[in-house]
């Protein structure tokens, strides 16, 4: 059960690299052998880097993800972007609901699931974040807070327009920190949000949905996780932003 979800690597590289740099980067990630063809690699560039990333990824196998995505499909809104344009500069990816926009730009649950919507209506794969804050664990609250996140952006879903959807639980207190969820913590909350999918939605969508670990995924320890059946990949953010620990992991 559960050996048919390709594991996907994501590098998810926040406010960083301007185009020119993510040109480069982009560069030596295609000039190193391609990925494992049981593997899936996608990297998420900002914005303003995303259809000169597209440009260079064409006709290979690494994917082009987005950051992020307003959930309008067009109109007065400054300063945002929506899921055709993403769609239209080569995007299959869209990163929903990440803690930092969670913290810093007040996405709540019902944010999520309106570009949860936008995302899948265009053809693309949301890769939802969930996952809990340290005080949150410490109060033995880790598995209602991946409920609410799950039921607050696809609660009002019918289970056909989200089967693209990918799950990342990356726990706040593991983002960055250089503090890793141990592989038995990570497989434990995956455990937890496959069951909530499967009866909210069937079992088979439970079993087919991948769920992405995140959270200081480094080279030193991307394989213990991913040996897991559990983990179907990793979604990266630091190191990420490194051609050889962004490849060592997708390799690991
Ligand atoms: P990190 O970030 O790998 O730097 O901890 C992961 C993420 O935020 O997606």
């Amino acid at each position: 059960m559960g050996t048919e979800r390709k594991k996907l690597v994501a590098g998810n590289w926040k406010m960083y690299k301007t185009p020119g740099e993510a040109v480069s980067l982009v560069t030596q990630i295609l000039a190193a052998p391609p990925p494992r063809s049981d593997r899936e690699v996608v990297v998420c560039p900002p914005f303003v880097a995303l259809s000169r990333v597209a440009h260079l990824l064409k006709g290979s196998p690494v994917k082009l993800g987005a950051q992020n995505v307003y959930w309008e499909k067009e109109g007065a809104f400054t300063g945002e972007v929506s899921a055709s344009m993403l769609r239209e500069v080569g995007c299959e990816y869209v990163i929903v609901g990440h803690s930092e926009r969670r913290q810093y730009f007040a996405d709540d649950n019902p944010a999520v699931a309106r570009k949860l919507r936008a995302v899948v209506e265009e053809g693309m794969s949301p890769i939802l974040c969930i996952g809990e804050k340290l005080e949150e664990r410490e109060a033995g609250r880790t598995q209602d807070v991946i409920r609410s996140h799950i039921e607050g952006a696809l609660g009002e879903f019918d289970a056909r327009y989200l089967r693209g959807l990918v799950v990342a639980y990356e726990p706040v207190w593991a983002i960055g920190t250089g503090k890793t969820a141990t592989p038995e913590m990570a497989v434990e909350a995956h455990r937890f949000a496959r069951k909530l999918l499967g009866e909210m939605f069937g079992v088979a969508f439970g079993v087919e949905t991948r769920i992405l670990y995140g959270g200081s995924v480094k080279p030193e320890n991307a394989a213990e996780l991913l040996k897991e059946p559990e983990i179907d990949g990793a979604l990266v953010g630091g190191a990420s932003l490194k051609v050889d620990s962004f490849l060592r992991i997708a390799a690991a």
